[in-house]
């Protein structure tokens, strides 16, 4: 599929709506302990006993409608992916923001708040694009981290964020109070430094 990476307005970003994030929950990620030398948390995966479609969007208040007013959208960033004049995935990427408590109240790390493709259009490196357009867009805004929040049900996720070069730092199996089956991962990458 041939398609193009563009940076639309972030006035704009209600529209990434109508890309659907749905996806089918067939296996969840088991979290160990972590490795006492590396680190690094000992993830598995075990299949569930009932399938099921998880939509981020129909939560109330989470989808792209709703950010606007909830948040200062000042120092966020939209980035899009189109094919045939469709669009087929988009990136957000927030930084320096009030209100935002996974960016830590730090200046230099970025929040890749939402990234989605089309279902039809998964695993063609369309996400992998907007990944890597999400880390420029943080370069050029003097970040020098990036940061992403998934669920352990959230598994072709995890698999791209590592594929994307992030490391799993910290877990949380308290984090939703309305959705106690889920733990929290939090994934981090360090960005190159700006060309000056
Ligand atoms: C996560 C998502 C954005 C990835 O986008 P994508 O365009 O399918 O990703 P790419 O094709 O660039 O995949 C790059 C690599 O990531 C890994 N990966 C991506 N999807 C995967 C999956 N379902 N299972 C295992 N690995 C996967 C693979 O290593 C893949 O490389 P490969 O296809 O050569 O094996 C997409 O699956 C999606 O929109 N999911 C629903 C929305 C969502 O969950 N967003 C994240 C919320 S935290």
């Amino acid at each position: 599929m041939n398609f193009v990476i563009s940076e639309a307005p972030i006035a704009e970003v209600g529209k990434l709506a109508a890309v659907p994030i749905s996806f089918r929950v067939e296996e969840i990620f088991h979290v160990g302990p972590r490795d006492p030398a590396t680190g690094a948390y000992a993830l598995t995966t075990q299949p569930v006993a009932t399938p099921f479609r998880k939509n981020y969007d129909g939560l109330r208040g989470e989808g792209p409608r709703d950010w606007a007013r909830r948040f200062d959208l000042t120092h966020w960033g939209f980035l899009q992916a189109r094919a045939g004049g469709t669009r087929v995935g988009g990136a957000v990427i927030a930084f320096n923001t009030p209100g935002v408590d996974l960016l830590e109240g730090r200046r230099d790390l970025a929040l890749l708040w939402n990234i989605r493709v089309a279902p039809p259009a998964r695993r063609l490196g369309i996400g992998t694009a907007l990944f890597r357009a999400a880390e420029a867009w943080a370069v050029v805004h003097g970040c020098r981290e990036l940061k992403v929040e998934t669920q352990n049900i959230n598994v072709p996720a995890g698999r791209f964020y590592a594929r994307m070069g992030c490391t799993l730092r910290t877990i949380d199996r308290q984090a939703y109070k309305i959705l106690p089956d889920e733990i929290q991962l939090l994934w981090y990458k360090t960005l190159p430094t700006a060309k000056a």
